[in-house]
């Protein structure tokens, strides 16, 4: 059988080393970090991620600020907060919960969150610092998953990975991550001619395409480590929901080691948002 990596134990121990960095920070300088979650509109996906996130961070005694604007929000209002966030001295790391309202052009809006407050790490110049290598706050998911992988691999140099997705959030970061440990990086998406082929000649796959069960048993080679970034819910017979990912666990005995959905990625991305939360606190204050 496949080694099951478990998200939620590296999760908690991941916000421990955070929770005594957050202790250690408000020993020296008097400041616990704060995070100001801003979410626009009441999609139930959102709501949900935002709750856990602010739950979180209170167990972490990371302070957080929420600001909760309607659906109908005009851009300028949401812009005049972020300057605000962005001048508040007591306010260490801004999140806007994506998506945004249609109204609202979320490019512009992440590209007016001063990047050293950007936890999410979504800000061109951050984009631009991970793809150089030269420092930044990187994404939290693709943070997550590169602690999962690290886990079951010393040294990713000349392994060859299949990314299956380009996403700004997930597949494009993801792949910078890995190139930068010099592992040989291929980025798929839903169009890549011959997936499966291209798939199962990886050591490592991370799949997110949000497709549920994308990835078959056949696309993986024997040995091969699987992340699973995909997080769906879909409805089931008895009107229940459930959340699956973008593999087919049940046919990947053959794998080295999986990450199960949900209790992967999931965790691991709050935990490390929680991380960079920190990690801008103490940069703030020059540590
Ligand atoms: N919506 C879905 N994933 C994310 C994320 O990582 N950050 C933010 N801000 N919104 C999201």
């Amino acid at each position: 059988m496949a080694q099951i990596i478990d998200g939620r134990a590296m999760a908690r121990a991941l916000s421990a080393e955070t929770t005594a960095r957050v202790e250690a920070l408000r020993t020296r300088t008097g400041h616990a970090p704060a995070l100001a979650v801003v979410l626009v509109g009441g999609d139930p996906a959102s709501e949900v991620y935002v709750r856990r996130k602010i739950a979180e961070c209170c167990k972490a005694g990371i302070l957080s600020v929420e600001h909760r604007l309607p659906a109908d929000t005009a851009q300028a209002t949401l812009l005049d907060l972020i300057e605000r966030l962005n001048l508040d001295g007591d306010i260490d790391g801004i999140l806007i919960q994506l998506p945004l309202p249609e109204q609202i052009d979320a490019a512009l809006v992440l590209d007016r969150i001063d990047p050293a407050k950007d936890v999410d790490g979504f800000h061109p110049v951050n984009v631009g610092r991970l793809s150089t290598g030269t420092g930044g706050l990187v994404p939290c998911t693709p943070l997550g998953v590169m602690k999962l992988l690290d886990s079951v691999v010393d040294d990713y140099r000349g392994l060859d990975v299949v990314v299956i997705g380009k996403s700004n959030i997930v597949g494009k970061p993801v792949a910078m991550l890995l190139l930068e440990r010099e592992a040989t990086v291929t980025v798929t998406h839903i169009e890549t001619r011959g997936l499966p082929d291209v798939a199962r000649k990886a050591d490592i796959i991370v799949a997110a395409a949000g497709v549920p069960h994308l990835v078959r048993g056949y696309w993986v080679k024997p040995g091969a480590i699987v992340i699973d970034v995909g997080i769906t819910r879909i409805m089931q017979e008895d009107g229940s929901t459930r959340l699956v990912g973008d593999c087919a666990m049940e046919e990947l005995a053959h794998a080295r080691a999986v990450t199960p959905v949900p209790g992967g990625v999931g965790p691991m991305t709050i935990a490390c948002l929680l991380s960079n939360t920190v990690t801008a606190a103490e940069r703030a204050r020059h540590e």
